[in-house]
């Protein structure tokens, strides 16, 4: 066994930039000119691109054999590669080329549901009620007459029922899309698969994996009820209706179906076999549990390395929510001994650009955000596109593709996945390569202004977005690097104040220039002009 280094491990601070497959760049022709979907080749041409960025690390999300209906979410062999996204051969060579550049990988992993076409579901469809093949899942008796109710009240996340009738009677549990069902992770099978998987990624050199909902692998065994809290009916004006929903906010939400002590006893195991390896090797939790108490426990010392901090994203403009953001999220891991991680954006939510209000004010919040968060302590997770300034996509009906819009009539997440655009004038502005001006376009229809926005666009111009954010990650770490000094947040009015190894961050929330005070400008996200640090605009300062 090899003893992990003593030395602070790379993702400890690392800066991780995380590419959407589908989405990132699409190398592999189907008809002479791409086939209109990223892929494995896609992501090794532009590997040179993400170094000269500045990053760390990349995660990529899932590219093993799926039906695509949560686009590879839904997982039929989690040892292969889906033919759409390349070979395995293919993820060799990513992997190899990656490490030449000094880039490290991190891989999805979906331990909580698999595809319906995963040989095991077919095998327990296939086989009758009570048998060792339906074990392996969550299959029930419903309730009411003939069993015609689902086993119980749970809704899936993607809207509807969590559970979906078989013609012979029995329902099975999917808390994600009918195309997902949930695995029985009490069934000693289903762990032992899953370190068999771990394992065949490791051994083909993957420097972590990113666990995908992390805290839903065991429900509570009784398959209960879950209690909902009844809509709140406020009376007395607005203030007293807003007292009352803080007051609903406290109360925790009760979830049988996340977060149950049994799942921490995977993560022991798991974390066993990656120190088996040499390298650092690491998981990061997608854990969206109710408390930052009950995060932490997912990174305690012989568990995860890391769990994504989610608060970011929920929080809006406003330099006193961005310092209780920052100072719960370090008080939080510091129990733990491990890092916090800093997430603005992803695939599964609006971009921050857009939620920070769209345009040029959103665009000016975005930068000051990222700005910020490059100056905190532990890792930083990027998100593809948000470095060239793309804000979320209003995707047209009929082009979009997310399982939930099929399941809610709810616009999705469909936004913030549109493809990548890196060169020429009009779509696919080089998605499918340097040629591809004329060829497929991607799966996602890209938006017909996005000309100025490509890489190859921004490129030379010191102004642009992408250069703002190569000069940030170098700033960083020529200024970070090693850096465990204390981190202070606090606001002065509408001013939010960082302080971190003798650089103050300052953050201008309000709507007014801020005097700055004397110190060096380090870097800032916009211009500053006769000593003023203009609304929606950080600085660093020594
Ligand atoms: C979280 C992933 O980020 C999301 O894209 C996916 O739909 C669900 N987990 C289900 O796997």
């Amino acid at each position: 066994m090899t003893t992990p280094s003593t030395t602070v491990p790379w993702w400890h601070d690392a800066v991780v930039y995380q590419v959407y497959v589908r989405s990132f760049a699409d190398g592999l022709s189907r008809d002479g000119d791409g086939d209109g979907i990223g892929d494995l080749p896609g992501i090794t041409s532009r590997l040179p691109y993400l170094r000269d960025l500045g990053v760390d690390a990349l995660w990529i999300t899932p590219f093993y054999t799926s039906p695509q209906k949560d686009h590879g979410y839904d997982v039929a062999d989690y040892t292969d590669v889906d033919p759409l996204f390349g070979s395995l051969a293919d993820s060799d060579v990513l992997l190899e080329t990656a490490h030449e550049l000094g880039l490290r990988v991190i891989v999805d992993l979906v331990p909580n549901h698999t595809s319906d076409q995963h040989v095991w579901f077919q095998a327990a469809l296939a086989a009758a009620p009570g048998s060792p093949e339906r074990a392996r899942y969550l299959f029930r008796e419903g309730r009411g007459p003939d069993g015609a109710e689902p086993p119980n009240n749970w809704q899936s996340i993607f809207g509807g029922p969590a559970w979906t009738r078989l013609p012979d009677g029995q329902w099975y549990l999917h808390l994600f899309d009918a195309s997902q069902p949930d695995l029985d992770w009490r069934n000693p099978e289903v762990g032992d698969m899953f370190e068999g998987v771990l394992r065949f990624w490791l051994d083909r050199g993957v420097d972590g994996f990113r666990v995908d909902v992390a805290h839903g692998l065991y429900k509570e065994a009784s398959l209960r009820d879950q209690v909902r809290p009844e809509p709140t009916k406020a009376r007395g004006g607005k203030k007293k209706a807003k007292a009352a929903e803080s007051m609903v906010e406290r109360v925790l939400n009760d979830e049988p179906m996340w977060d149950q002590p049994e799942v921490h006893d995977v993560y022991r195991r798991w974390r066993k076999v990656l120190d088996s390896y040499p390298g650092d090797r690491m998981a990061v939790a997608e854990a969206w549990t109710q408390t930052a108490e009950s995060m932490a426990l997912f990174i305690r010392p012989d568990e995860l390395h890391q769990a994504f901090n989610f608060g970011w994203l929920g929080t809006p403009w406003s330099a006193k929510d961005f310092a209780e953001v920052v100072t719960n999220s370090i008080a939080a891991v510091e129990a733990a001994a491990s890092a916090p991680t800093w997430v603005l954006s992803n695939h599964d939510v609006i971009r921050h650009p857009t939620r920070y209000g769209g345009g040029p004010v959103g665009l000016a919040r975005g930068r000051a955000a990222t700005l910020t968060m490059l100056a905190l302590p532990g890792s930083a997770y990027l998100y593809q596109g948000e470095e060239l300034g793309l804000e979320q996509v209003d995707v047209p009906p009929e082009a979009r593709q997310d399982p939930s819009w099929f399941r809610t009539g709810e616009p999705g997440r469909d936004g913030c996945r549109v493809p990548l655009p890196w060169s020429g004038s009009a779509p696919p502005y080089g998605f499918g390569g340097p040629d591809s001006s004329t060829g497929s376009q991607p799966w996602i229809p890209q938006p017909t202004d996005w000309a100025d926005l490509t890489v190859e666009a921004q490129q030379g111009d010191e102004s642009s977005m992408l250069a703002f954010y190569r000069r940030a990650l170098a700033a960083r770490r020529e200024i970070f690097s090693g850096a465990d000094e204390t981190t202070v947040a606090t606001t002065r009015g509408k001013l939010l104040v960082v302080r971190r190894a003798g650089v103050t961050v300052l953050v201008n929330t309000s709507k007014y220039p801020k005097v700055l005070p004397d110190g060096e400008v380090l870097i800032s996200s916009g211009p500053i002009i006769d000593g003023l640090l203009p609304p929606d605009t950080a600085v660093w300062l020594r």
